[in-house]
């Protein structure tokens, strides 16, 4: 049996004439750039987010960096997050020419251990940036009362938690702004790239809708810009699927769900962490092998037996080839839990249109596979 790992199609399918008629609207309108479809789905975002402003970019390495950049962070500042997330999250920092300081992630959830951030808090030190990592929020509270006492800016990158919700507060009540990516294989893609800023701050908005179009608010320039603008025909894709996201999320909580159910006897394998009354929404379902040495034996086993696992991700952002380019970083303190998780991560198969035929074949190979290594 073949189980792919994403399912960009089979969710074409199931909502096309939406998604369809969102397309030729756009394509009838003749406004395909900071159009009306744009304006329209910002209204829509912003309200299903419950912020103030939904401002449409480029991408979501570009969300992160524009609301660094609006924040004045730039060459001589610093900072923080961990290293084992998307490597676009240190990207973002260095492209405002400021320097990335890495700290551990929790072992257990793998997003940033708000313990080890004031550790690595210097002078020039100007913000954190917590990763909602694989759909889980990170500890927002404890995140927000270390940048209150140090009087540090937050910014939440929430491209893989999108309808995520800590178990006391929501996205964005505890930071600056949320950054969030829509490329495709995203909980809420479009067919391409995109990304978006939430923000309840109005010099944000303003600022960042400024940079993402060559510093102009409509004509006249007002500064230095870019270009890094969601188009509208992202934007009414998106339209189209942003009412199915709750139902989505749902059915991606039922499947890891029945993994959990299905997996719970296993020896070899560490199961994913749910923070009790925490809403992850598991854009990724990440097991860990026990000893690290084996999770090639894991994921090729897998392969071989038509399932499309993949490794997320398998090499942290410091010790990846292209890093760090030249540009600043530190690691503050040891950053063994995110280490431990690159060597030992594999990620099952998880979207929304799954099937249980699917989900129980891969239980059963996990289970065979934990059988002959326990
Ligand atoms: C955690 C994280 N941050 C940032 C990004 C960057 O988003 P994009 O690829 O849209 O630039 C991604 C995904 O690609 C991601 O997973």
């Amino acid at each position: 049996m073949q189980t792919p790992f994403y399912g960009h199609v089979r969710q074409y399918h199931n909502i096309k004439n939406e998604i369809d008629a969102k397309i030729q609207e756009v394509l009838e309108s003749g406004q395909y750039v900071l159009g009306p479809m744009l304006k329209k789905f910002e209204g829509e975002l912003s309200e299903y987010f419950g912020c103030k402003y939904a401002i449409g970019v480029g991408n979501g390495t570009d969300a992160i960096w524009l609301v660094l950049m609006a924040l004045g962070i730039g060459p001589g500042d610093e900072v923080i997050t961990h290293p084992n997330t998307f490597f676009a999250t240190a990207e973002a920092v260095w492209i405002t020419g400021a320097k990335v300081v890495f700290v551990d992630c929790d072992p257990k959830t793998k997003c940033i251990d708000p313990a080890r951030i004031e550790a690595a808090i210097t002078p020039k030190t100007k913000a954190i940036i917590p990763v909602h990592l694989y759909g889980q929020c990170a500890d927002m509270p404890a995140i927000a009362e270390i940048a209150k006492k140090h009087n540090l800016r937050v910014v939440e990158d929430n491209a893989q938690a999108i309808d995520a919700r800590g178990d006391t507060f929501r996205q964005g009540e505890f930071s600056d702004a949320v950054a969030t990516s829509f490329i495709i294989q995203k909980n809420l893609g479009c067919f391409g790239d995109g990304g978006a800023v939430f923000t309840d701050n109005p010099e944000i908005n303003e600022t960042v809708r400024k940079l993402r179009n060559h510093g102009s608010p409509k004509r006249d320039h007002h500064s230095f810009g870019f270009n890094s603008r969601l188009d509208d025909l992202q934007a009414g894709v998106l339209s189209a699927k942003l009412k199915h996201i709750s139902e989505w999320s749902d059915r991606r909580i039922a499947w890891a769900n029945r993994y959990f159910e299905g997996l719970k006897g296993v020896k070899a394998i560490t199961l994913p962490f749910v923070k009790t009354g925490y809403r992850h929404v598991f854009h990724l379902y990440v097991v860990e092998t026990k000893d690290a040495e084996k999770r090639e034996s894991l994921h090729k086993f897998l392969v071989d037996n038509g399932i499309d696992a993949k490794t997320h991700y398998s090499i942290a952002i410091h010790k990846q080839a292209g890093f760090p380019w030249g540009k600043e970083y530190a690691i503050n303190g040891s950053v063994e839990n995110a280490e431990y998780n690159a060597k030992a991560c594999v990620s099952l198969p998880m979207f929304p249109e799954l099937t249980a035929e699917e989900v129980d074949y891969s239980i059963s190979k996990v289970l065979e596979w934990d059988k002959a290594n326990s």
